[in-house]
């Protein structure tokens, strides 16, 4: 891909989503990185700064139907070269299905699962035809193949973006898109914690590369951020 193309990044403000923020913009991208309040998003601001106006920061709350709904429109006709859904959660600290209320699942699963393949659906006419890509921010515990037990919930709110960014893509067969579902390893983030095995300057280069090299392949996959494929 040329320089100057253009990202959008949602839940830019901390964490993967951070890195990969300042690693496309350290390409010569131009950047627009979502966050739930702007105005507190002191690290991406600071990037805004030195970004030479290449970096913008529209709000975005994933939880928030309306504002998920009305979010291409406030792109004002730009055409995207590359979106990265990233804001995720991880739900409820007891993580059990046996504790959980229709309230704490229906938060997570929308955030996790429903908005973002909701907001990919009114953002595909926005992204290029040919070499546009649009990326989840997934995990391997989505896999249904290698789940070993353990944060159900978690694994069934990522299983579920994974099974609704296929229909997505099944819908989108003719407009010349790449999908990708993303592991982006286990990262150390406020939610991969300390002790986890990659950094986040790692983690985003590997997604950044994934992305790049995904384009023009017009295919949905499920990679990890040294572009190993994972089973569904
Ligand atoms: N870290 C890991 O080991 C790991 C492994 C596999 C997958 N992942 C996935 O990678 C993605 C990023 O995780 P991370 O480790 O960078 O986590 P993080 O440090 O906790 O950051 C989460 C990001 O998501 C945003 N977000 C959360 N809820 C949101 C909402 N309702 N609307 C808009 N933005 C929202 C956060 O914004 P605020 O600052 O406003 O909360 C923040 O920017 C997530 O989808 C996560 O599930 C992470």
């Amino acid at each position: 891909m040329a320089e100057h193309h253009l990202v959008l990044i949602v839940g830019g403000n901390r964490g993967i989503g951070l890195g990969v923020t300042r690693d496309f913009l350290a390409q010569g991208w131009d950047v627009i990185a979502t966050a739930r309040q702007p105005a507190k998003a002191g690290e991406l601001r600071a990037l805004e700064s030195s970004s030479g106006g290449r970096l913008t920061i529209p709000q975005l709350d994933m939880s928030d139907p309306e504002k998920v709904d009305g979010f291409a429109a406030t792109l004002g006709g730009k055409t995207i070269d590359a979106v990265l859904v990233n804001a995720g959660v991880s739900g409820p600290a007891h993580r059990s299905a046996s504790e959980v209320t229709p309230e704490e699942i229906g938060a997570l699963m929308f955030v996790n699962a429903i908005a973002p393949v909701r907001l990919a659906r009114s953002l595909a006419g926005h992204v290029r035809s040919g070499t546009g890509v649009i990326a989840f921010t997934s995990s391997v515990m989505g896999s249904v193949a290698d789940n070993s037990g353990g944060h159900e919930l978690y694994r069934a709110s990522k299983a579920a973006l994974n099974s609704l960014t296929r229909g997505l893509w099944g819908e989108l067969s003719g407009r010349k898109l790449t999908l990708v579902s993303l592991h982006p390893g286990w990262v150390r983030t406020d939610m991969g914690g300390k002790s986890a095995a990659v950094s986040v300057e790692d983690s985003a280069a590997g997604i950044v590369s994934v992305v790049q090299k995904q384009s023009g392949a017009h295919q949905h996959r499920f990679l990890d951020y040294t572009g190993k494929e994972i089973r569904w």
